[in-house]
């Protein structure tokens, strides 16, 4: 009995020993965070659990460490956790002790911002709609009732991670947490009650005791201990509010997020990675990619007004997990370069002198002989040769060279050393035996959603209610509807002339039916004014407005209180002018949601399904469903909508998001080549104007059976469902590279200790990898080593070509998965003198 006791007891020595040898002790000071005494150089990128799937998340995050993260940030989804009051769900996407758990084991930290406001067009920010409707609540301020709340879901997580031990103070993986988010940027509409509000979070949060540092970001006045924080395209003139507190940049945008409605926004890889390195040379020690993979905002979550289901942001992965080259590959190489310079810059604060306009040197030296520099040019239009140590560098406009030894040049922000690879959807039919998608039609069943008041729970209001209030989000879907009676001698039914109803919302769609016909629909962020000539009879009519959310808004001072739906004025004119009716404040029917919903079409089995053709097509409200077969392969899938107008959509019960191929994207704005010289803006780089913002709509292959899969969708405007198509997204056949004599050898040449000299490769390489591993290269459709000219795809042959070009490259790649080509007339000869020449080559794998 005593030994056993005894034992005991020294197990749970040993057990504590252990965990103490685990837990790190994290703290942070000037010039960085600091991680069991060290201070650490990180490079970090948000990835947001919910927007993949626990299938997906460890080939994200082993693709993260691959291209040289340290850190994932994601925030808290407090909507998908708690759903309803005190009915938590920590399952399947919204497995956060996972998701934490798998960072950990692939030996990676993690940022936590718990928020647990946090904007990330989600849904309401990230607040469950319940939280809305909290006797006296105020949103984001000093007010208790919300004070309360925010703590006790703080106060959830924070335990939750405890309980796995996953703060680095408990050998964890966590090493940092935020609170708040940006609540800088719109504080000032929260008058004094801001200060207050923001000395609580802070004061509240760490009396949670995590034992690892917590931040805030954009919050200029964030208390001690909280690290403040930067977000934007750049922060290399971002400092944080004391000298004891390391800089720090949370967001730093890979591209920007797509609307309905809008074009899809890139950002070119040479104006991020420039962003970045401009970061560290001046004195930043951690930045973090949003997006690193932006994902997918599945069923209801994405924010509004208007946010598009996809949530790709240009990032380094895709939203369907393969990587975007030569955005993933180039930044991988710049966190190399970074980390060669490490010592240096944990070392001391940057030494800045100026090279001449726009020419900028830092330099990281330290007593014990380390030294690391970075040299920018933040000139827009010309390049610049500058001196630097009395040795001459090329510059680029618009770009960093970073020196780890102070001498040698391992990366040029502007000089791409990783190839371009394609990506590409391989169409494929919904049918298992591979006909055509137009004979699909047999194989669709349908249900009609009345129009209008069908559910017994619908209920009387004079007045026009907002939809929010009303809904409580528990659907998209609002019917206003009302009954009126038009006497024979009215002037609305003048011979020859219409009525016209007019309608202003607050958003985001509304569909008029006149005596159940469709009259007239529009659509906008916050305000839709529409004015729709209608038809009335004498004696009965009625007015079925169905108003639609398309995500709730996410951002802004007071965001939570805009509101939804027909809020007025509503009227009835004669077309002619004169007499005018209002109906506003008349007695209306609501009815919440559809009945499809109430009865669980997305769901559940049920008997009303028609399969009888002719499939009605073209008409509004009608619920359709097909079983298909999965696509073949283990690609990611996506569907293709096109054909269809808009609504909502299921695979096997799973819903994947709002459609709408219908809204299409502005014409203005859109470049395929845009310049990366000069600051960037979410509308500087555009693609896609004039097409549908979101056409493919992603389909998690987990999600999929070999084949009986059930897709079900609602379609609210009228579109034809047999038209849909399935596509698998690969990495294409293509690689493209352009390294010109005045690259930097690969960044791989470097290893830390060999970091000073006896580097044996001192000239640019040209290196094709086929991305996936059985491929070999097979062709090499182009190469020309001289003065190239083009884009990927589009390489032209300029003045000067080596004659060997094609045969030297031909022999040093085809067969192989890979290939390295010295970029230099050692190899090719000389085509021509006292020019800078570039190797050009596309070839392809199979
Ligand atoms: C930031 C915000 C993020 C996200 C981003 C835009 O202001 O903190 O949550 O909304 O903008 O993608």
């Amino acid at each position: 009995m005593v030994q056993g006791r005894k034992m005991k007891m020294i197990l749970l020595l040993i057990l504590q020993i252990v965990m103490a040898a685990t837990a790190a002790n994290v703290t942070y000071d000037h010039r960085a965070l600091v991680i069991d005494g060290k201070r650490k150089v990180l490079i970090s990128g948000s990835i947001h659990y919910p927007r993949s799937t626990p299938e997906m998340w460890p080939d994200l995050i082993q693709k993260s460490k691959d291209g040289g993260l340290d850190v994932i940030e994601t925030y808290v989804f407090w909507s998908g956790h708690e759903p309803e009051k005190n009915k938590y769900n920590f399952e399947g996407r919204y497995d956060l002790v996972k998701f934490v758990k798998l960072v950990e084991e692939a030996g990676l930290y993690v940022h936590l911002r718990i928020g647990p406001y946090v904007c990330a067009e989600w849904n309401y920010g990230g607040f469950p709609v319940w939280l809305h409707f909290v006797p006296g609540i105020k949103f984001r301020t000093d007010n208790e009732p919300f004070k309360e709340e925010m703590q006790r879901f703080t106060t959830k997580i924070v335990d939750l991670m405890k309980q796995e031990k996953l703060y680095a103070s408990q050998g964890g993986p966590i090493i940092l947490s935020q609170i708040e988010n940006e609540y800088g940027n719109i504080n000032s509409a929260y008058g004094t009650a801001a200060k207050s509000y923001i000395k609580w979070s802070a004061s509240m949060a760490l009396s949670l005791d995590t034992g690892v540092p917590w931040n805030m970001c954009q919050q200029a006045d964030a208390p001690d201990p909280m690290i403040n924080t930067c977000n934007g395209f750049y922060c290399d003139q971002f400092t944080p509010n004391s000298n004891n507190k390391p800089k720090m940049w949370t967001e730093n945008w890979s591209g920007w997020f797509l609307g309905f409605g809008d074009p899809s926004p890139y950002r070119p890889v040479e104006d991020l990675a420039f962003a970045v390195a401009r970061f560290y040379q001046r004195g930043g020690t951690f930045q973090n990619y949003y997006m690193y993979h932006g994902g997918t905002n599945f069923d209801r979550t994405s924010g509004g007004p208007l946010i598009s289901t996809s949530y790709d942001y240009d990032a380094p992965i895709d939203e369907y997990g393969l990587l975007r080259q030569p955005k993933w590959g180039h930044l991988r190489d710049l966190h190399k370069a970074i980390k060669l310079c490490e010592d240096a810059l944990i070392a001391t604060d940057p030494t800045i002198t100026s090279l001449g306009s726009n020419l900028e040197a830092a330099v990281y030296k330290t007593s014990s002989g380390s030294c690391a520099a970075f040299l920018a040019n933040v000139g827009t239009k010309s390049d610049a040769t500058v001196t630097f140590n009395g040795k001459s560098y090329h510059l680029p406009a618009w770009s960093v060279s970073i020196l780890p030894d102070c001498k040698n040049v391992a990366f040029n922000t502007a000089k791409i050393n990783s190839a371009t690879e394609s990506t590409a959807f391989t169409r494929q039919s919904l049918k298992p035996d591979g006909g055509s998608s137009a004979e699909l039609g047999s194989q669709w069943s349908y249900i009609k959603e009345p129009t209008g008041i069908s559910k017994s729970d619908a209920f009387l209001k004079p007045g026009l209610l907002e939809q929010i209030n009303t809904t409580a989000d528990k659907s998209d879907y609002l019917w206003y509807s009302l009954r009126m009676d038009i006497k024979g001698d009215e002037t609305f039914l003048d011979e020859g002339s219409k009525a016209v109803l007019h309608i202003e919302s607050l958003g985001q769609v509304v569909y008029a039916f006149i005596n159940g016909k469709l009259a007239g629909s529009g659509h906008g962020k916050q305000k839709i004014s529409l004015d729709i000539p209608i038809n009335l009879v004498a004696g009965k009519n009625t007015i079925d407005l169905l108003s639609v959310t398309v995500g709730l808004a996410n951002y802004g001072a007071f965001f939570d209180l805009v509101g939804a739906g027909i809020t007025g004025p509503v009227t009835l004119k004669s077309a002619k002018g004169g007499s005018s009716i209002d109906l506003a404040s008349q007695q209306w029917t609501y009815q919440v949601g559809l009945k499809g919903e109430d009865s669980g079409l997305a769901t559940v089995e049920s008997s009303e399904w028609v399969s009888k053709s002719p499939l009605p097509t073209k008409q509004p409200l009608i619920w359709y469903k097909t079983t298909f077969d999965a696509p073949s392969g283990s690609e990611p899938v996506a569907i293709d909508f096109t054909g269809t107008g808009k609504g909502i959509a299921w695979v096997n019960g799973q819903s994947i998001g709002r459609y709408w191929p219908t809204s299409i994207a502005g014409n203005g704005g859109c470049t395929d080549s845009c310049d990366y010289r000069g600051s960037y803006r979410a509308n500087k780089c555009l693609k896609n104007c004039g097409k549908p913002s979101q056409t493919l709509y992603h389909v998690p292959r987990s999600w999929l059976k070999p084949s009986g899969n059930t897709l079900v969708l609602f379609e609210e405007m009228g579109g034809d469902p047999t038209q849909i198509s399935f596509g698998t997204k690969q990495t294409g056949s293509n690689l493209c590279l352009m390294v010109s004599q005045s690259h930097p050898p690969p960044v791989d040449t470097w290893t830390s200790d060999s970091k000073i000299s006896n580097r044996n490769i001192t000239r640019p390489v040209l290196s094709l990898k086929c991305p996936v591993s059985t491929q070999v290269i097979s062709s090499i459709k182009f190469a020309s080593f001289g003065t190239p000219q083009g884009t990927c795809g589009s390489f032209t042959h300029g003045h000067c070509n080596s004659s060997r070009s094609l045969s030297l490259v031909q022999k040093a790649c085809i067969g192989s998965r890979s290939c390295n080509i010295e970029v230099s007339t050692r190899v090719f000869g000389e085509p021509c003198r006292g020019v800078v020449k570039s190797l050009a080559v596309e070839a392809s794998c199979s």
